[in-house]
């Protein structure tokens, strides 16, 4: 797994001020719909973005709540919600009954989260649970399988991306998170596909920063030196036919309104598919 320490901390956020992840944001945002005076929870807010993102939606009347499991995520988001009203961020994560702060929440939001979640029933019970009745949640994660990369090395370049794939639970998530919300007793699941698309080469791009996160992570994994690392980023950057793009898939789905057996109690999946 990635280490979410001081450093990582900053690059993951440097990263996501690039124009392709505040673009992702902003249709999260639209996509999650607050409105003012509701009481929203970010699950794993790391460097807190979205969550300051969310108190200006929800406003003062509202709560814009993040919890998160990493110290240095967790002073990252107060100090930038700092000054915000009605905000609180505390550390903690997702796992199993009463891992999440009590609600009731009118909105639960979970982005690039989920992949590194080893038990994906228990956390998804554990957000219904934490939702009213009627409540919605919104799971954004990426699915790795959909990189296109520009590379002359194609053999290495597979060898990095396999390697790559060990820093999370699982790096094809999104494919069975419909069924999963579902067995979790959620109703109305749709999907959307966010993709990020950087079609000519630029340091302020999201594949420009994931690419040494990705060559730092790779080195001495898989059979992979820091040499092979190395000449895999060279290979990539700065080409005249630089190409990347991949896709986030956000999941919405809705606790339902009063039916028996997921009453919020229990957090247990006994509703049936929607
Ligand atoms: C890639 S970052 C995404 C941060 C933020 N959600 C965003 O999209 O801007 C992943 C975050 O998930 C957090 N995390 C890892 N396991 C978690 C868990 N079980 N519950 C909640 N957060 C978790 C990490 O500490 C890290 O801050």
């Amino acid at each position: 797994m990635l280490p979410f320490d001081d450093d990582a901390a900053r690059r993951i956020a440097r990263t996501y001020t690039t124009p392709d992840i505040v673009g992702q944001r902003e249709r999260t945002l639209a996509l999650l719909d607050l409105a003012p005076g509701e009481r929203a929870l970010d699950v794993g807010t790391g460097p807190g973005q979205l969550l300051a993102a969310m108190a200006a939606r929800v406003g003062p009347d509202g709560l814009a709540r993040g919890v998160d499991p990493s110290p240095a995520m967790v002073a990252m988001a107060r100090e930038r919600c700092a000054g915000l009203p009605a905000t609180a961020v505390t550390e903690g994560g997702v796992s199993g009954p009463g891992s999440l702060p009590d609600g009731p929440f009118d909105a639960v939001v979970s982005t690039q989260v989920l992949e590194y979640v080893a038990d994906i029933p228990a956390a998804l019970a554990e957000i219904h649970r934490v939702l009213r009745p009627g409540g919605r949640v919104l799971l954004l994660d990426t699915d790795w399988d959909s990189v296109v990369w520009q590379v002359d090395d194609r053999d290495r370049h597979a060898r990095v991306l396999t390697a790559w794939e060990q820093h999370l639970v699982d790096p094809r998530l999104p494919r069975t998170l419909g069924p999963a919300l579902r067995a979790a007793g959620f109703t109305d699941v749709r999907v959307d596909v966010i993709p990020l698309l950087n079609a000519t080469w630029d340091e302020d791009t999201y594949s420009a920063w994931t690419l040494g996160t990705i060559a730092d992570y790779v080195a001495g994994r898989g059979g992979l030196r820091r040499a092979d690392a190395d000449a895999w980023a060279a290979d990539v950057r700065d080409r005249g036919d630089y190409f990347f793009s991949v896709n986030r898939y956000a999941f919405r789905a809705a606790r339902p309104r009063g039916r028996s057996g997921v009453d919020g109690s229990s957090g247990a999946a006994s509703a049936g598919p929607s």
